[in-house]
């Protein structure tokens, strides 16, 4: 497993993270310089994943503070680098009275802390010989280590509990073909990439018992955006009656959200899809909560009704 600092770190001057777009071919090195260049960074999608992206900002935001550029500025330009993962916000709005290095630094301690949390809590609603499935990457490179939903089937494996994962290739951008193949791999953990379109006829086969995916933005009804393709397979995971378990930590919840319906969903270049004919690139959409069997935080599992059992799923102070 990657170590937090692998994937994000704050250096004298700079923000240095490992480039997600090159891997598993690459492993290389992105380092930012200004806050501008670490919004690019989450833009052009370096660093992406809902809790790596708020790491990513907090970290954006103690460099400007280090090299005295104006924080306002800073916290504007990295505030719009991408809308949909609410980590971004919160992580701004966390950094704003104490924009120092250490206090970055402790905010991606505790998103990792949280990952092993609530991968325990997800990894006990698991039988021995489970197969999963899982969409996009929720791991460690998603976090800033360990993971979220990837985090919960190596806990899964380590209890045996778990056999086999199906893995998303997750068009257009193939974040669960590149990066959980990757880290599934990595874990020694039995996985096999599949057509996202293949998801359904696995389901129909029987060959699913549950799915894990990870989250960019939780209302407080449970209404949950998630990269896109996640709303499909709850629909499937209805239909074949297969448990759809949201894993993410409290720092992704956006209690100021009644329903999903106000949460903004990135629109991202067509040109990720096809360069050659018209496209369209929406980069998430929303699964309703009542789809969705239980999200799992650090806090523990938290069943329908989800105005209810979220109220309590806040960041610990
Ligand atoms: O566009 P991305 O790669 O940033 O989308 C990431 C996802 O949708 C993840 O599932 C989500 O951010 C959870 S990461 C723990």
């Amino acid at each position: 497993m990657l170590e937090p600092e692998r994937i994000a770190r704050l250096e004298p001057g700079r923000v240095v993270f490992l480039d997600q777009r090159k891997l598993p071919l690459e492993e290389v090195d992105v380092a930012c310089g200004t806050a501008a260049e670490v919004a690019d960074a989450i833009q052009t999608m370096v660093v992406r994943g809902a809790p790596a992206i708020g790491v990513a900002a907090a970290y954006g935001i103690a460099l400007a503070a280090e090299t005295g550029e104006d924080l306002d500025a800073a916290d504007a330009v990295l505030r719009a680098s991408r809308p949909t993962a609410v980590n971004l916000a919160w992580a701004l709005d966390e950094m704003r009275d104490d924009p120092s290095a250490e206090h970055a630094r402790a905010i991606h301690h505790d998103e990792v802390a949280r990952c092993r949390a609530m991968a325990a809590h997800a990894a006990e609603l698991l039988q021995p010989g489970t197969r999963a499935l899982t969409h996009c990457n929720a791991g460690g490179l998603a976090t800033g280590g360990y993971g979220s939903a990837v985090g919960a089937l190596v806990a899964a494996w380590e209890r045996d509990l778990l056999t086999h994962v199906w893995v998303d290739e997750t068009r257009p951008l193939l974040q669960g073909a590149r990066l959980t193949a990757w880290e599934l791999e990595a874990a020694g953990i039995p996985h096999a990439v599949i057509a996202d379109s293949a998801a359904a006829s696995q389901m129909a086969a029987g060959e699913v018992d549950v799915i894990f995916t990870g989250a960019d933005r939780i209302a407080r009804n449970g209404d949950t955006a998630n990269k896109i393709g996640t709303y499909g397979l709850a629909v499937l995971a209805r239909y074949h009656g297969i448990p759809f378990y949201v894993v993410a930590p409290s720092s992704t919840i956006d209690h100021s959200l009644a329903d999903g319906g106000a949460i903004p969903i990135e629109e991202r270049d067509p040109t990720e899809v096809t360069a050659r004919f018209p496209a369209r690139n929406p980069a998430f959409d929303v699964t309703p909560g009542e789809l969705i069997t239980a999200v799992v935080t650090e806090h523990g599992v938290h069943l329908a009704p989800y105005p209810e059992s979220l109220r309590s799923a806040v960041v610990a102070p």
